[in-house]
């Protein structure tokens, strides 16, 4: 099967960028390369780490700008020379305008640390505590206009303990990004799952043991 080209935009440490890079590169048969890593932010590790990897970087700092839509015509002008399949935000700290939204429509995932639709937006584990929740987890969707929505690909729940804190719980919740978030990829770029009508469709399984919760 020829792999799907798929592009990171990150803005900071990049560690789920790290999990896709890995997976991409040691999972025999994954469906996906990462064939280009964009950062608003010129000093975002994770640039390093795609460097590391031996993967193109772009470094496109949205304060030279004079505004939002000119960064992102930029930005995805140089995406789409790259010929890309997918579009995954991965730690991506910038809203998207509505041109941009439309222009990777369905070919465009984002992680969020939250079982949305609850929890959308920051200081999302100070909330989970604070709400007295017993379990929290992490989302990967397709991007849509409004920020931390769209049709949900696949969710990984961790449970939240009595003496958690933010930091506990981020770092807990981190870890199942780093499960999910190659996961969700996997399942979009082989088309095990096919984003219609804003709903997802399930077309084959693809199960695995790290997943348990996984749709597909
Ligand atoms: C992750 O928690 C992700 O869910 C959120 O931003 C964080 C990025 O972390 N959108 P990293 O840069 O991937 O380490």
């Amino acid at each position: 099967m020829e792999k799907k080209r798929v592009g990171v935009l990150i803005s900071g440490r990049g560690s789920n960028l790290h999990a896709l890079i890995d997976a991409c590169q040691h999972e025999p048969d994954y469906p996906a390369e990462i064939v280009l890593v964009a950062s608003n932010n010129p000093d975002a590790p994770g640039l390093r780490k795609a460097a590391d990897a031996g993967i193109p970087t772009l470094a496109l700092n949205h304060r030279t700008f004079d505004s939002r839509e000119a960064f992102e015509e930029a930005l995805d002008r140089h995406l789409r020379k790259a010929e890309l399949d997918l579009l995954c935000n991965a730690g991506f700290m910038r809203l998207h305008t509505e041109d941009f939204v439309k222009s990777w429509w369905n070919r465009h995932l984002n992680i969020h640390p939250s079982l949305l639709p609850a929890f959308k937006g920051l200081h999302t584990h100070e909330r989970v505590i604070e709400a007295g929740m017993t379990v929290s987890g992490c989302t990967v969707h397709a991007v849509r206009f409004e920020m931390d929505s769209g049709p949900i690909v696949d969710q990984a729940v961790v449970p939240v303990l009595n003496n958690d804190t933010p930091d506990t719980l981020a770092a807990r919740v981190l870890d199942a990004e780093h499960l999910l978030y190659p996961h969700a990829l996997k399942l979009v770029a082989s088309g095990a799952v096919t984003i219609e009508d804003d709903k997802i469709v399930v077309n084959h399984s693809e199960k695995i043991e790290s997943a348990p919760y996984s749709r597909a």
